[in-house]
């Protein structure tokens, strides 16, 4: 209970040293923000099924499934920057049914996923301003022992895909790497891991935190789009973020859309087309509970570090 009140007192202590701009959620942060991801608190599982969601409606998540279906609300304490009068976390959850069939292609029987991608940043979106300058992606995240995942499984809570989808400019990563080759590293499966370029093998693990239960994980990564770099901030529960990693060099070439949620990786031989093959146990009911997802203008290095 202390710690549901703690955001508010927060906020009331930003709102005497900054003067809230009037009209924006984010009343309290000082970078203007480029796409706005909290989720307002009357907001319904089936409001992400229409056209009008701040997400796309249509990607990525099972053929025959719905964001009503896929989306929970738990009663969780707000994460960092959730006003909690303005905005709530959501869950994202995955089953058996979380098969993803691309336009024209084979159902990806290898994964199940379900991720919210922003609706600026669909199709031919090489020009979306996220992608442009400097700009800083923040999101919060929290287990659910309810619907824990099996962290046998590689999983991607979060990742910044190519336009083309060929590679990633960034991926966070859970549980015991598919490939070792890709992660030699990763010596606890229960972690949250930022890599960088996908493409690369190895590729570079940034920063590593243990994935404890029962608090927030926040986090904003900083890409600089022209300049090819990454700075991670990281921080628990209702800590200011601070800087773990970066400025360092990473290729942030492709454009492309930031994606939240869970894809869940097969397990099975090196090799293989996890797209199409490997193992998935079935009967599951996983989910990962996300808050204060926003992308931030960082062009005069503005970085949002606490409320
Ligand atoms: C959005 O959905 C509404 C109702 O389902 C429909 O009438 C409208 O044409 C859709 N708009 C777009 C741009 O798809
Ligand atoms: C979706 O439902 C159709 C019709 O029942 C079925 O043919 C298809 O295999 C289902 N897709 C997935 C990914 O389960
Ligand atoms: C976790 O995943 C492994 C590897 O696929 C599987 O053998 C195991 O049965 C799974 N555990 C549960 C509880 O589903
Ligand atoms: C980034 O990768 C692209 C595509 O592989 C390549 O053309 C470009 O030279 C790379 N940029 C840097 C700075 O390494």
């Amino acid at each position: 209970m202390v710690l549901a009140f703690l955001p508010v007192l927060i906020y009331l202590a930003g709102h005497v040293t900054a003067a809230p701009a009037s009209g924006t959620r984010n009343a309290v942060a000082a970078c203007p923000v480029l796409f706005e991801g909290r989720v307002a608190v009357t907001t319904t599982a089936a409001d992400f099924d229409k056209n009008t969601s701040v997400y796309s409606n249509l990607y990525d998540l099972g053929q025959n499934q719905t964001w009503a279906e896929v989306l929970e609300f738990p009663v969780a304490p707000p994460s960092l920057f959730d006003l909690p009068t303005a905005s709530k976390s959501f869950e994202v959850t995955i089953d058996d049914e979380s098969i993803f069939v691309p336009g024209g292609s084979e159902p990806q029987v290898g994964f199940r996923r379900s991720e919210l991608v922003p609706a600026i940043d669909l199709s031919t979106n090489g020009n979306a301003r996220t992608v442009q300058g400097t700009t800083t992606f923040h999101w919060s995240i929290h287990t659910d022992l309810s619907r824990p995942l099996n962290y046998s499984h590689e999983y991607h809570p979060i990742w910044h895909e190519y336009a083309d989808y060929s590679s990633s400019q960034f991926t966070i990563t859970a549980g015991v790497p598919f490939s070792t080759a890709k992660d030699p590293n990763i010596m606890l499966a229960k972690s949250l891991r930022v890599a960088g370029l996908q493409s690369n093998t190895p590729e570079t693990t940034f920063f590593e935190t243990p994935f404890t239960d029962s608090v927030w994980h926040n986090f904003a990564l900083t890409m600089g789009w022209v300049d090819n770099t990454i700075t991670v901030y990281y921080s628990e529960g209702y800590a200011p973020l601070e800087r773990v990693a970066g400025p360092a060099f990473n290729n942030n070439t492709g454009g492309g859309a930031f994606h939240v949620g869970l894809l869940k990786e097969p397990t099975g031989p090196p090799g293989i087309d996890v797209l199409h093959q490997g193992y998935q146990e079935s009967g599951i009911n996983e989910g990962l509970i996300f808050g204060g997802v926003f992308i931030e203008n960082s062009d005069d290095g503005c970085v949002t570090l606490g409320l």
